[in-house]
């Protein structure tokens, strides 16, 4: 049984994240989903919301199942029996800081792999923080995130999207 952990923060989740469970789902067994909860971070859905979210987004992938965890990442990936961490990387930029992450975790356990994978290339740009930017100044987002995160945080943000000029 290969399972792998796609950790992040899915502030909200958007669908480069959905693209990326879809092709990780397609290489492993099974694929967890996992909520960092991080009091220290403040941010816009608490977790008990992006598990709701990522479950409802993810429930057509049977071997997908969402999970929240906090502390050490290669704690959590024994704890799952994950053999593996899936990190996408969508620019040479995020490359940087994936990597001193993916050292890291392979210092302080050295059995647990990080497999890195691009998202398809209409999600290159795309990020949780520019989605509520946007969100945030009445722009449309159309087909980047799903229907049910968008009319979340619209409602969480109490803005409407304008109409176009
Ligand atoms: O979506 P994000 O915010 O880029 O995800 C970052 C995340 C959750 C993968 C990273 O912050 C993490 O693994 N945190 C858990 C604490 C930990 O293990 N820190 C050491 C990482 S080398």
């Amino acid at each position: 049984m290969k399972r792998v952990i796609y950790p992040g923060s899915f502030d909200p989740p958007t669908n480069g994240h959905l693209d990326l469970i879809s092709r990780g789902a397609k290489l492993f067994d099974e694929l967890v989903v996992a909520i960092l909860r991080n009091s220290a971070k403040t941010s816009l859905f608490d977790v008990n919301e992006r598990l709701e979210m990522l479950r409802e987004c993810t429930s057509q992938w049977e071997n997908v199942r969402v999970e929240s965890f906090e502390g050490l990442l290669v704690d959590y990936a024994r704890r799952c029996g994950a053999q593996a961490v899936l990190r996408g990387i969508r620019v040479v930029s995020d490359y940087e800081y994936e990597l001193q992450m993916a050292w890291m975790n392979r210092k302080l356990d050295s059995t647990l792999e990080t497999v890195f994978m691009m998202p398809a290339g209409e999600y290159a740009y795309l990020s949780s923080r520019l989605v509520c930017e946007i969100a945030s100044l009445g722009g449309t987002l159309g087909d980047l995130i799903p229907a049910s995160v968008e009319s979340r945080l619209r409602a969480r943000l109490g803005v409407a999207p304008q109409a176009p000029r």
